[in-house]
């Protein structure tokens, strides 16, 4: 889901397509622009995707304004009568939305029992009252302002009033958005890769602003009406780190990229003398925590438990991980002296972002480990730490769970040697081992391509089986094949499949097994009898140095601390060799979003 604006001197429906397709990766089902000049605003909406929304588009055309947005439904199923943007009952305001309006069948009652709804979303009801506000004398930003102050939930909106072909309004609560500036035009869009095919230039919006967006001027407002001045920053992102380049997808060259990522982290993560080392800020929160409180989402979670084994037997602090969804509505019992740590490749996340006001109201720190710069939860955080990864634009995220890991490894160390902990090995030269094993097992694709045929072409279901920190791989596993190929995949801790879960087994069942810890080698290869025993196809990752005969596939060697940021590399790419066989859409797989920036 994502919006893009654009209002200049330029083709404005061109600019707009491009940024929707730059927008894509964050996930959609449906989209749809509006244009406007000085006769009219003219929609354009369809189901699917990008390129079925440009075979209908009239490119005869002129306009030097438009908005456009990707949507993934929320309220409403996926469908032209549903797509963004949507019309006032007189067609006067035309408006796009990202987000959720809580109380928007209230609204409905209580103001617009005259107006037929032509939709099922909760966005058509801003755009009425608009037009309903509108019709009793105020001007549109007072419409517009007044709107807004009765709306409860996230939005990130931009609008278009037929009256005032020179205007975008735009405003923005909880959900991201951003305002580029350029040269006599300027531009919207929920992410900066959107626009950065005409600047790089761009203004951070807090929430409940709202900005006055014309081609010569961008005004920021408060709700109030007061004028709010602040500067630009520059993107740092290359156009062509957002290109696939030679690779056929997004994912493909995301996890041909770790290698590089590792090094990356090392090196950015290194002081003058070659130690590791995070900004003394950030040791002293996490030196005077007593507990520390790991919230996140999806694979990001996953990267979580991980981080709460190497804290754990690094620092020795210990650590709690909770999914956000969760936490907010079910908040354990805290320790004294929390230190909460916000891990998300995207910082947008709205669960976890919710969970950040709320503690931050309680009076807790808070860290944020992220991919993106600048992004709310990175803003929103005392302190941030960044995973260096580069753009990362396949919805099945790879090089930032890895990535997360080496940095949640770096905060280990570093947290330890603070508290003159000694963890017994040196991580610099660990992490360059695991750059090198990367890069090994990278150029083993064909392996893994074979054993995905073999194992999960024709398959219902698979198992991925793991035990102490090869379990929490093993969840990250299940995950990317269940997101792209659609195989129904469970990861399970080893020795409790057989309390239950083991009913489900049956002739051909793939179950993958991961072993790279010598202290559970031959209890998780006993519960690969097990299965097998009822008819299950096993395939068993092993570490070099504890493989046996019948081993599938064996990781070249790193240290056992280390071992889920090699382990999980063919995991990856039997996801998607496997989504590939099965003639999936690898880089967007349906119903999902990268960036999922609703509760
Ligand atoms: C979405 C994505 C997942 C991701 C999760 C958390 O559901 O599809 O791939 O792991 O969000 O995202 P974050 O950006 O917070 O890490």
């Amino acid at each position: 889901c994502g919006i893009v604006g654009y209002i200049g001197n330029q083709d404005a429906k061109e600019i707009l397509l491009k940024g929707l397709e730059k927008l894509e990766y964050r996930g959609y089902d449906s989209a749809g622009i509006a244009v406007m000049n000085c006769e009219c605003v003219q929609v354009f909406k369809e189901k699917g995707r990008i390129a079925d929304l440009r075979g209908i588009v009239d490119m005869g055309v002129e306009a030097n304004a438009g908005i456009g947005h990707t949507r993934w439904a929320t309220h409403g199923a996926p469908s032209i009568r549903n797509a963004h943007p949507h019309q006032s009952d007189s067609g006067r305001f035309t408006l796009v939305h990202n987000g959720v309006i809580e109380n928007y069948s209230e609204l409905e009652r209580e103001y617009l029992n005259d107006v037929e709804l032509k939709s099922d979303t909760d966005t058509e009801v801003i755009v009425q009252l608009i037009e309903l506000f509108a019709k009793n004398d105020l001007s549109t930003l007072e419409a517009f302002r007044k709107t807004l102050s009765l709306l409860k939930g996230s939005y990130a909106l931009a609008l278009l009033d037929e009256k005032d072909n020179e205007t975008i309004y735009v405003a923005k609560n909880k959900s991201p958005l951003l305002v580029g500036l350029g040269d006599t035009f300027n531009v919207v869009a929920s992410d900066a890769m959107a626009m950065l095919q005409v600047t790089d230039q761009f203004v951070e919006l807090m929430d409940k602003e709202i900005v006055i967006v014309k081609k010569n001027e961008v005004i920021i407002q408060d709700l109030k009406g007061e004028t709010i001045s602040r500067a630009p920053y520059k993107a740092e992102l290359d156009a062509s780190d957002i290109e696939k380049g030679t690779h056929p997808h997004y994912m493909l060259k995301e996890i041909d990229e770790q290698p590089l990522v590792m090094r990356k982290i090392i090196q950015k993560y290194q002081d003058n003398d070659g130690e590791l080392a995070i900004d003394g800020t950030i040791i002293d929160a996490i030196k005077a925590a007593d507990r520390i409180y790991i919230i996140a989402a999806g694979t990001s979670y996953h990267a979580g438990l991980i981080g709460k084994q190497l804290i754990e037997s690094m620092a020795k602090i210990p650590v709690e991980v909770h999914i956000s969804s969760e936490f907010g509505y079910n908040m354990p019992l805290l320790s004294e002296k929390p230190l909460f740590v916000f891990i998300s490749q995207s910082g947008e996340t709205a669960d976890s972002r919710a969970v950040l006001v709320q503690v931050k109201e309680m009076g807790h720190p808070a860290l944020t480990i992220t991919n993106v710069p600048g992004s709310t939860l990175s803003r929103e955080a005392d302190f941030t730490l960044l995973l260096h990864a580069g753009p990362e634009i396949a919805v099945a995220s790879t090089k930032a769970y890895t990535a997360q890991l080496a940095v949640l490894a770096i905060v280990a160390e570093v947290a330890a040697k603070s508290r003159g902990v000694e963890i017994g090995f040196d991580l610099v030269k660990e992490l360059g081992i695991v750059a090198n094993a990367m890069e090994v097992l990278c150029d083993l694709k064909e392996i893994i391509e074979h054993i995905a045929r073999e194992f999960l072409t024709v398959t219902r279901n698979a198992f991925f089986i793991g035990r102490a920190v090869d379990y929490y791989v093993s969840l990250e596993a299940a995950l990317k094949l269940k997101e792209i190929s659609y195989i129904q995949a469970e990861g399970f801790a080893g020795g409790e499949l057989k309390h239950g879960t083991i009913a489900l087994i049956e002739e051909g069942t793939p179950v993958i097994a991961l072993s790279t810890q010598e202290k559970v080698n031959l209890s998780i290869r006993g519960n690969v009898k097990e299965v097998a025993a009822r008819g299950a196809y096993p395939c068993i990752i092993s570490m070099k140095g504890l493989e046996q005969d019948e081993d599938s596939f064996v990781l070249p060697a790193v240290h056992e601390q280390l071992t889920p940021l090699i382990s999980v590399i063919p995991l990856q790419l039997l996801a998607y060799y496997a989504a590939l066989h099965r003639g999936c859409d690898v880089d967007k797989p349906r119903n999902l979003a990268k960036s999922v920036t609703v509760e």
